[in-house]
This record gives C-alpha cells, sequence and structure tokens, in this order.
C-alpha cells in the first residue's frame, strides 16, 4: 500500500501545540501530499456522551437549514443528495458556530483541534474562535452522522485560502464496530485509493491538504437504510467556512 506510507502516526494535540518544528515539519508534510493522524486526548467517554446527545436531537426535533452568517443559529440537517450542494453526498449533519452556547461548550471542549488546524494553516491559533466572523468567515464546528445504508459524500477538493490549508476530521466511530464497508478516502497522486478510517480511531484527527482529492465512498451500501437508527459512521469535522455573503473564497469542487 504505497500511500499507507505517506500517512504519519504523531503524538498528542497537545505535544504538537508545544512544538513549532513539528508544526513546521507537519505544514510542510502536508504541502507535499502527506497525511498525519493525531490523539486529540480527548475522552472517549466524552466523545460517546456527545454522540448520544446529537442523536437525541437528530431523532427528536426536524432538520433545518440556515446559511452561514454572523449570529446564524447552530442547527442540523439531512443532505440526502441535495442537489443545491457544492459537493453532493448523504449525511445528517449538526452545526455549530462560536457565538452559540451549548450544552457541552463544545468550542472549549474542542479547541486545540482548531488551534492546531490554525497553527499548521499559518494562522494565529485563535483565528475564527471569537464571537464574531473574521476576514469574512468563521469557524463551523460539524458532526457528521453517515447512515449504514450508503451514507456517502462524492469525491472532491476543498479550497485552500487565506482561512486554512487542512480540514482536520475526527471518527467518533471505529470501522470494524459502527460499519465495515466504505468510509473516508483520499487518492494520492498515483490514483491509488486508501481508505483513512482503517488508519485511525475514535478520537484521534486526521490533517490532510484539503486540496487533495477525497470522499466518503458508500458505508455499508449492502444494509438498509434507517436514518433515525444512527447507527453508521461518526465524524466531527473542523471546517472554517466563509459566510453566505462573503467574495473571494472559491467553493468546494464535485468531482463525482
Ligand atoms: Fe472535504
Amino acid at each position: 500500500m504505497p500511500m499507507s506510507e505517506k500517512i504519519r502516526r504523531m503524538g498528542s494535540v497537545d505535544e504538537a501545540l508545544d512544538s513549532p518544528e513539528i508544526i513546521k515539519r507537519v505544514q510542510e508534510g502536508i504541502l507535499s501530499g502527506e497525511v498525519y493522524v493525531f490523539d486529540s486526548g480527548i475522552d472517549r467517554s466524552l466523545l460517546e456522551r456527545i454522540r448520544k446527545y446529537l442523536t437525541s436531537i437528530g431523532r427528536n426535533s426536524l432538520p433545518t437549514y440556515h446559511a452561514i452568517e454572523a449570529g446564524c443559529p447552530n442547527f442540523h440537517r439531512i443532505n440526502n443528495w441535495d442537489t443545491r450542494s457544492y459537493v453532493k453526498g448523504c449525511f445528517h449533519q449538526f452545526s455549530f458556530f462560536p457565538w452559540n452556547d451549548d450544552f457541552f461548550g463544545l468550542f472549549e471542549t474542542f479547541k486545540k483541534v482548531y488551534y492546531l488546524k490554525n497553527l499548521i494553516s499559518g494562522l494565529p491559533k485563535e483565528s475564527f474562535l471569537s464571537m464574531v466572523p473574521e476576514q469574512g468567515c468563521a469557524a463551523r464546528l460539524s458532526f457528521q452522522y453517515y447512515p449504514t445504508g450508503g451514507g456517502a459524500m462524492n469525491k472532491h477538493m476543498d479550497p485552500v485560502d487565506r482561512h486554512q490549508l487542512t480540514v482536520p476530521t475526527m471518527l467518533l466511530c471505529r470501522k470494524g464496530e459502527d460499519f465495515s464497508q466504505g468510509g473516508a478516502f483520499f487518492i494520492d497522486d498515483h490514483g491509488e485509493t486508501v481508505f483513512i478510517d482503517e488508519y485511525s480511531d475514535w478520537g484521534e484527527v486526521t490533517f490532510f491538504n484539503a486540496q487533495m482529492v477525497h470522499g466518503v465512498a458508500p458505508v455499508d451500501p449492502h444494509k438498509e437504510r434507517q436514518w433515525e437508527d444512527f447507527n453508521g459512521r461518526w465524524i466531527a469535522l473542523f471546517a472554517v467556512n466563509k459566510l453566505a455573503s462573503t467574495q473571494g473564497i472559491s467553493n468546494s469542487v464535485d468531482l463525482g
């Protein structure tokens, strides 16, 4: 597996935050197409509580959608191959913004992952985490549930610009237990596909170049899909998004 040689297992997020050398090395590696897996140090029991909490919200309230603007509410939505999306997919997404409060103080809980994302992207560590957008962009912490029975996201590239180099993702599940087939993949410059979930576990965070071709292959497509059972692939996504009204940053590109 040639690509797996490009995946580097690192220590903890804490350790990296204390080391300008590690950050520089990871930044250079990501620019040259390497993928890094860090341990967030966040307890699995806390992540399980968060997943249960999101499941209860998902089951007991209507999905809805809000455009990303300053002061917009947290919300959850189902995207079932919505033709309006820049990248087509099939998943349930729960989005949180730094200006709203929530049960778990999610931005406080996960802030170190954003710090590392910002530093690797060459930005001050606190960027985009305040109560107001900066440079037309804001942090959006999203939890995404890809249901068994075909949860997926088309292969695509995300924009690299003034707001980010990398879009970290954290597993809130385990391939082999929560699902057995599909999940996140990358395609390297030799056209080799690698299923990254097989190299990572609960609470681990993967950093990669947002412009690298990636996607989510259908999760257990042989099973029946039942959105309401919330079984499948769960992740946290540490996004920084432009506001709906912001110009000058390109959109993600769907590659089918
Ligand atoms: Fe992406």
